[in-house]
């Protein structure tokens, strides 16, 4: 009887091994679904009669129910789409969604279990999930792990960050399957790439083959689950998940019916078209807000850049709580004199805000609870309803209402997401009763409570109901220090930006290497849009005062770029009002810059290395263009024939000077003015470190009404 059953089980396995083929609308891609002769899912995938995923494991196990081998596939659906729909806002107007789908249905396990395997594959690639239906025999289950194996088919170049469960804040390592342990040698002390040895990376990451062939591996619709780093096994040239985990070891408490969010692998031969796929977007369930109409992309300035320079201003109004512990009244405090949010300063933004047409102005220090707000003592620090003594709330709500300009509200909470909880309904309340209608969230710190990570279950599910209570109360988001974005945005629009990565605030803390923002895009970016505080034109931090020294690596010129190449609907110009003075006719081009698009065209890009984008106003006929370089110059030439044919434009360039660097010379800039169309072209030269920023005015005829 049991030879009989391994037989039939072997029989199956070898049937099995090819039970399903898909291939993409363009055919281009083919995966392969079936299982192995242990009854374990199985599946492959090709791209232009290449290998790309050589047969790779899946499955899930839980304390309650295994769901990794003994299985057999009881049947097989496939289907196809192909719709275009409209985001709120974004690099397109338009997207268009267009796939083959796979579902293979599977019964077996220790309990005769029942699992769906969705496979979704279209012309950017693959996204696959598991769906388990409600069953008789495990329907709460403690998830102990996640079996996916990406495995590969040779010593790929790769571009990734250590895997850590509390923080995504790191420079990139270039290298190898061979290169990762010493790659990731030294970096984040606490990760647990640095407790493993050094292979354990993070997603989204970045694969380049020798062809070459380039693959992003991440996922989508992350949604009451743990976020997924990866495991390498470097002599396998394999991948496999790693479920963050709770302090305890468990990764995921689910009641079932469960589906997990989608696994992506985005696949070109051309890199452009990473950066250009919408795939992860795609995947995720379409807008769950019926009138959208309050959510609006904007341009914002802020006290902030105050903080980090060497002017050794402070979040805190004042220095002496640890003296007085227990405080409740702040008016007996001594102002410590170094606090920006104060009155005074705020209208200082406000009215270079109204003066240059900058939407919002966000003020960070401006409630009470920032004395001694990392510290391991943090309890209930923060009140999200309680200004300052030196800020007057009422007052800056009428001045700025009376400018015209939007207040954005800062929501630090030091990582206490279970006081944020408490506070959420009536610090939403707060902001709507004193016209604000965004937030910019935080989480520095150690979570409380204390048994989760920054990216477990816990505090995936906290992000996500902070999202969804933010659109009740038609809030926008602009959160960091939360779990990495998966494309969520598409269903919260209202959720405008994230940090979520090393951003520009590190340009005061060892800075940012020029490539960094050449490879963000390929990787943190495909996941949704970043808050990385572009705009800063005084890269000397010593030039602030004491305290800080070194320098950015960027000039002038390149912040402007960045405009184009870190796409936001919710977008800083970081530095201080003075700075901006100084360089008006440069400043002209954060003006302009739109921050929501018709339409997106990626020119030239390689990892790491240099990124060229246009891209088309959404509310005009206008264009714009952005390229930066890593710290090699780059001498290119460029087609306008994005352009429609016969349009007359002029282009305004706004470039390194010659004898730019961004060490040595980061303000040569200089400004000129072209007429082009369709047929023309574009010389750009780049300084190491460097970038080019141009817009692309149509030049409207006489008489014409538009
Ligand atoms: C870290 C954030 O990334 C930064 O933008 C913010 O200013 C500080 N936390 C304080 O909330
Ligand atoms: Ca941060």
């Amino acid at each position: 009887m049991r030879q009989q059953l391994i037989h039939i089980l072997l029989l199956a396995g070898a049937l099995g091994a090819s039970a399903a083929e898909i291939k993409s609308p363009s055919g281009e891609f083919t995966l392969n679904v079936g299982t192995d002769g242990s009854g374990r899912a199985v599946y492959s995938l090709s791209y232009k009669g290449k290998t790309v995923v050589t047969d790779s494991r899946l499955g899930l196990k839980a304390d309650e129910a295994d769901f990794s081998d003994g299985f057999t596939i009881t049947g097989t659906r496939t289907s196809s789409a192909d719709e275009t729909w409209q985001p709120v806002w974004g690099e397109y107007a338009e997207i268009r969604d267009r796939y083959n789908e796979l579902a293979v249905d599977l019964r077996g396990g220790s309990q005769d279990l029942e699992m769906t395997l969705r496979f979704r594959l279209s012309d950017d690639g693959l996204g696959f999930r598991y769906e388990l239906p409600l069953q008789d025999n495990a329907n709460y289950l403690t998830l102990r792990d996640e079996l996916t194996e990406f495995n590969f088919t040779g010593d790929h170049t790769m571009w990734c960050i250590p895997g850590d469960y509390d923080t995504d804040e790191y420079l990139w390592a270039e290298t190898t399957f061979t290169g990762l342990p010493e790659a990731l040698a030294g970096y984040g002390r606490h990760s647990e790439a640095q407790r493993t040895g050094g292979t354990v990376i993070q997603t989204p990451m970045l694969l380049k083959t020798d062809t070459p062939v380039y693959v992003n591996i991440h996922e989508a619709a992350l949604v009451g689950y743990p976020a997924m780093l990866l495991d390498v096994d470097t002599a396998k040239r394999s991948m496999r998940a790693h479920l963050v985990p709770d302090r305890h070891g468990v990764r995921a408490y689910l009641q079932l019916p469960f589906q997990t969010p989608w696994r992506t692998l985005i696949v070109s031969d051309d890199a452009r078209d990473i950066l250009a796929s919408q795939m992860i977007l795609n995947l995720n369930e379409p807008c769950r807000i019926e009138d959208t109409s309050w959510i609006k992309p904007m341009k914002f300035v802020g006290v902030w850049w105050e903080m980090f320079t060497g002017t050794q201003k402070t979040w805190a109004y004042s220095d002496d709580y640890r003296a007085k512990p227990g405080v409740t009244d702040y008016s007996t405090l001594t102002p410590n004199g170094r606090h920006p949010a104060n009155t005074a300063n705020v209208k200082r933004y406000i009215d270079f805000a109204a003066a240059h047409g900058i939407d919002g102005v966000l003020v960070e220090g401006w409630n009470e609870g920032w004395e001694d707000w990392c510290s391991y003592r943090k309890n209930r620090q923060f009140l999200f309803d309680k200004p300052y003594p030196d800020f007057d709330l009422e007052h800056l709500r009428d001045y700025a209402a009376s400018k015209g300009v939007k207040m954005i509200m800062h929501h630090e909470t030091a990582a206490n997401a279970a006081d944020y909880e408490r506070q959420l309904d009536r610090a939403f309340q707060f902001m709507k009763e004193n016209n604000y209608d965004a937030v910019k969230t935080g989480y520095v710190g150690a979570i409380i409570p204390r048994s989760e990570h920054h990216t477990s279950q816990w505090m995936v599910d906290h992000a996500n109901h902070v999202i969804d209570r933010a659109a009740d109360y038609r809030i926008m988001i602009d959160s960091h220090e939360a779990p990495r974005p998966t494309g969520l945005c598409r269903t919260y629009p209202n959720w405008l930006a994230q940090e979520s990565a090393r951003g520009g605030e590190f340009e005061s803390m060892g800075g940012n290497p020029p490539s960094h923002t050449c490879i963000l895009p390929f990787t943190r970016l495909k996941g949704g849009p970043m808050d990385y505080t572009p705009g800063l034109f005084e890269t000397r931090l010593s030039t602030y005062g004491e305290g800080k020294t070194g320098q950015a690596m960027t000039t002038l010129a390149r912040q402007l770029a960045l405009y184009l190449t870190m796409p936001s609907p919710m977008q800083m110009a970081c530095d201080l009002p003075e700075n901006y003075e100084r360089f008006a006719d440069a400043f002209r081009f954060i003006e302009d810059v739109p921050v929501d698009w018709k339409d997106t065209r990626y020119l030239e890009a390689e990892p790491a290395r240099y990124i060229t984008v246009a891209r088309q106003d959404k509310h005009s006929d206008d264009w714009y263009l952005g390229a930066i370089t890593d710290e090699t110059p780059r001498a290119t030439t460029v087609r306008l024939d994005f352009l429609p044919e016969g349009v007359k434009y002029e282009a305004t360039i706004y470039e390194d000077a010659p004898g730019a660097n961004w060490k040595d010379n980061p303000q040569a800039y200089r400004i000129r003015k072209v007429k082009v169309d369709s047929r023309s072209r574009l010389k750009l030269s780049l300084a190491s470190g460097g970038g080019t920023a141009v817009s692309i005015k149509r030049i409207k005829q006489p008489g014409s009404v538009k």
